[in-house]
């Protein structure tokens, strides 16, 4: 069922077959060298198995570096399933994955990602421990979307101060792209801290009802990237930075919790050249998995741990953007490079 497959840049690669259960997919180890390796599972449609594989050799290498630029002494992993997640799950196969997890014996942590619901986690639980963002349980963690929120609203902070000289974000004027689970709460926080927001939803009504609540101006989908905001705060999808976009920003500053906001590596280097500071988004973002790690490391004084390395969040950013002034280089190539100095030097 699980047939190991040789990968040079990961530590361990599987393809998962149950014909039974008709489950197919792959789970990648990235690296365990700072601990267990932790990421998501995904359920999506994949056009082939090639882009199953590439998929989550990616997206496991990315959950070592957001791992480790928190400081959790967590590897990185992710975990594929292919399928329509509406139409081809089923408990047989959510569980004939779980079993699967098990055999890696806690080498890999599983959670929640898109196609999977708390019902689904619930479900692969029954057939291993090794899962986390559970919603009940001794050290359960729930939801991590205001959690992320927080993260994000700390390195915002680090970001207004490396700009200005100072940290508070009263009077400042953001743009919030995207009022879901964590955008909501970001745009919570940074009303009660003072900003000046605009926001924008491709669901009208909810950027209306967001809008009434914080005292905000709504803008269109389409139009919010050009916003003449002090900040941008992208918190919707992927690949939002990029060559469209980037010469119509005009915010001085770039910090939100979408994954994979730069659609392509140049696109750093395309705003460091227009002078917009660009927080990269595995550090920005790295809140949701604190609040996971909580659980998988079991840590009984759970609310006191996930603060300290919210707190941490900003100070790890506020060294990422000294070094790249240093440097006159972008955050998001310095963050790189330090957290693969991390990966190498295990206590770093
Ligand atoms: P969500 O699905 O709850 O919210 C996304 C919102 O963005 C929705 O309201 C949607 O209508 C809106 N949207 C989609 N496309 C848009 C567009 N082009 N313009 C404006 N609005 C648009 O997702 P969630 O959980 O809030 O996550 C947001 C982002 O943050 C995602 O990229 C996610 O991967 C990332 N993230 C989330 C974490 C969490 O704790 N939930 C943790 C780390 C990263």
């Amino acid at each position: 069922m699980l047939t190991r497959l040789s990968i040079p840049s990961h530590e361990e690669v599987y393809r998962v077959e149950d014909a039974g259960a008709g489950l197919r997919g792959f789970i990648a180890l990235h690296s365990t060298r700072r601990g267990p390796a932790a990421g998501g599972l995904r359920m999506r449609a994949y056009r082939s198995d090639e882009a199953a594989l590439e998929d989550v050799l990616n997206l496991s290498r990315g959950m070592s570096y957001k791992n480790a630029a928190a400081g959790l002494p967590l590897g990185g992993g992710k975990a594929v399933i292919i399928g329509d997640p509406a139409r081809d799950k089923t408990p047989d196969l959510l569980r004939a994955m779980g079993c699967a997890i098990d055999a890696l014996e806690g080498r890999y942590w599983t959670a929640e990602d898109m196609g999977m619901s708390p019902a689904d986690m619930a479900e692969i639980a029954r057939a291993t421990r090794y899962v986390a963002g559970r919603d009940q349980g001794a050290h359960a963690s729930g939801d991590p979307s205001p959690v992320t929120a927080q993260g994000v609203f700390a390195a915002m902070r680090a970001g207004a101060a490396r700009i200005s000289g100072s940290d508070d974000l009263r009077g400042r004027h953001v743009a919030v792209q995207g009022l879901g689970h964590v955008g909501w709460h970001l745009a919570r926080l940074l009303h009660e801290a003072g900003a000046r927001l605009s926001v924008a939803d491709m669901d009208g009504a909810r950027a209306k009802v967001t809008a009434a609540e914080f005292g905000a101006e709504v803008v269109a989908p389409e139009a919010i990237h050009a916003v003449a905001a002090d900040i941008l705060a992208p918190c919707a999808i992927g690949g939002v930075l990029n060559a469209q976009t980037i010469p119509e920003i005009r915010a001085a500053m770039i910090c939100g919790a979408a994954n994979n906001q730069l659609a392509a590596p140049g696109d750093a280097e395309a705003l460091h050249a227009r002078g917009i500071l660009y927080l990269p988004d595995y550090v920005a973002n790295g809140g949701g998995i604190i609040n996971v790690s909580a659980e998988i490391l079991e840590i009984a004084d759970r609310a006191a741990w996930v603060d300290a390395r919210l707190d941490a969040i900003g100070a790890t950013m506020a060294r990422i953007l000294e070094r790249a002034a240093g440097e006159d280089a972008s955050p998001a190539v310095i963050a790189d490079r330090m957290v693969e100095a991390a990966l190498v030097d295990k206590a770093g």
